[in-house]
C-alpha cells in the first residue's frame, strides 16, 4: 500500500497566511497540519508516500518534510504544474503509484482518528475498489456528499451539491486501486473546471466497482479559516499535547495544566496555564499565556496576556493588556504606539482582518 499526499492549492481562504506559505504548512498546536497527516500514514504502515506539490509551494513543502527519514517514511514529491482537480494529480501520480493499492489523504485534513484498521481491512477485502470516510457535517453543499441506502451502503455521490441527498461529508482520505485510472480516463472536467474525484468514484460504481464507506466518529477540522484554526488549535492540545519542560523556568513563574516547553524556551515572571505549548528559543516575561494558546518558536511576549491565540514564529507581542481570539503569522510585531491621543498606527498586509475593542 503507497499513500498519496495532496499538498498543492492556493490556500484561498487562508488569506494572508496563504500569501507566504502553504496551507499545508500552518501550524496547529505548533505543528504543520501536514506532519498530522504524514503520522497518520506511517502509524498505518504506510512509508512509502508520493507528495503532490505545486509551483508556487513545493520548494517549501520540500524543504520542511525532507526525504520522509525525519518520519520513518520515503517521500517522491510529484510536481502538478496547475490545479486541475483531485483526480488529475491522481492521474499525474500514476507512473509512481504504478500497480499498488493506495491512500489518498487531503494535506489540509485533520482527523482525531487513526486510519490503521481501515487500511488493514481495504487491503484483505480483494472484493472493493474504493473506501471512502464520511462524517456528519452541517453544511455539506461545500463538501463531496456521500448518498446512502436504508442500509447505510453508498448508493451515490455528489460534488458540493446545491440540495445535498445526506448530510454525510466526504473527508479527504480516500483509498484506492489501480482501477481508478480507468474511471478517470472517462471522466471530464467539472463547471469549476476540474477532474472531480468524486466524479472518478462514480464512474467506478457505474462500471461495476464496489465503493464502500464508513462513518468517522471522531473530529475531523478543517484548517481553511481563522475560526476553524483556532478550534484546530483547541481540539489537538486538548487531545494530543504531551506536557513537558525542555526549556528554562525561573522560580518566579507558576505552570498550571498541560503545557509543554520546547528547548530554548525562557519563561521568566510569568504565569500559563495550559493547554499550552511554547516553541523553541521563544522568550516568556512578565507575562500571562493561555489557556488554549499556540507560541511559536523565537516568540517574544513581554509584560503581555494571551489567550486563545496562535502566535506564529519569530512574531513579538510587548505590552499588550490582552490579545485574545487571534491568529498572528510570522515576524509580526504588536506593540503600543509613540502617539499620546488614542490612535492607531498600523502597517498590515494585504487580506488582514484587525478587530479593536470598543472602548
Ligand atoms: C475536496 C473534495 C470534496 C471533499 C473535500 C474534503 O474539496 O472535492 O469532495 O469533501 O475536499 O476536504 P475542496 O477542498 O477541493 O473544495
Amino acid at each position: 500500500m503507497k499513500g498519496l499526499v495532496l499538498a498543492g492549492g492556493a490556500g484561498t481562504r487562508l488569506r494572508p497566511l496563504t500569501y507566504t506559505g502553504a496551507k499545508q504548512l500552518v501550524p496547529v498546536a505548533n505543528r504543520p497540519v501536514l506532519f498530522y497527516v504524514i503520522d497518520n500514514l506511517v502509524d498505518a504502515g504506510v512509508t512509502d508516500i508520493g507528495i503532490i506539490i505545486s509551483p508556487e509551494t513545493g520548494a517549501e513543502i520540500q524543504a520542511t518534510l525532507g526525504d520522509g527519514s525525519l518520519f520513518g517514511a520515503n517521500f517522491t514529491y510529484i510536481p502538478q504544474d496547475q490545479p486541475k482537480g483531485l483526480a488529475h494529480a491522481v492521474m499525474i501520480a500514476k507512473p509512481y503509484l504504478g500497480t499498488d493499492d493506495f491512500v489518498m489523504y487531503l494535506g489540509d485534513n485533520l482527523v482525531g482518528s487513526k486510519i490503521r484498521n481501515a487500511v488493514s481491512d481495504f487491503t484483505l477485502r480483494r472484493d472493493t475498489s474504493a473506501f471512502l470516510m464520511l462524517k456528519e457535517v452541517a453544511n455539506p453543499t461545500s463538501f463531496g456528499v456521500a448518498e446512502l441506502n436504508d442500509k447505510g451502503e453508498l448508493i451515490g455521490l455528489a460534488e458540493k451539491p446545491k440540495v445535498p441527498k445526506s448530510n454525510f461529508a466526504l473527508v479527504g482520505i480516500y483509498m484506492f486501486r489501480s482501477s481508478i485510472f480507468d474511471a478517470i480516463g472517462r471522466i471530464t472536467p467539472s463547471p469549476r473546471g476540474e477532474l472531480e474525484i468524486t466524479d472518478a468514484i462514480t464512474k467506478l460504481m457505474e462500471l461495476g466497482g464496489r465503493v464502500d464507506c464508513a462513518r468517522i466518529e471522531s473530529w475531523w477540522l478543517d484548517t481553511g479559516k481563522k475560526d476553524d484554526l483556532l478550534l484546530a488549535n483547541d481540539t489537538l492540545m486538548d487531545d494530543w499535547l504531551v506536557a513537558a519542560n525542555h526549556g528554562a523556568v525561573d522560580g518566579a513563574s507558576k505552570i498550571s495544566g498541560r503545557v509543554r516547553i520546547e528547548e530554548g524556551a525562557r519563561i521568566e515572571r510569568s504565569t500559563i496555564r495550559g493547554p499550552v505549548v511554547i516553541g523553541r528559543n521563544a522568550r516568556i516575561v512578565d507575562a500571562t499565556i493561555g489557556p488554549f494558546t499556540a507560541i511559536g518558536d523565537e516568540v517574544v511576549v513581554e509584560r503581555s496576556s494571551v489567550q486563545h491565540s496562535v502566535i506564529m514564529t519569530a512574531s513579538s507581542i510587548i505590552d499588550i493588556a490582552l490579545v485574545e481570539d487571534s491568529l498572528i503569522g510570522k515576524r509580526v510585531c504588536v506593540r503600543p504606539g509613540a502617539a499620546r491621543r488614542a490612535s492607531l498606527s498600523l502597517m498590515v498586509g494585504d487580506d488582514c482582518v484587525v478587530e479593536l475593542s470598543s472602548h
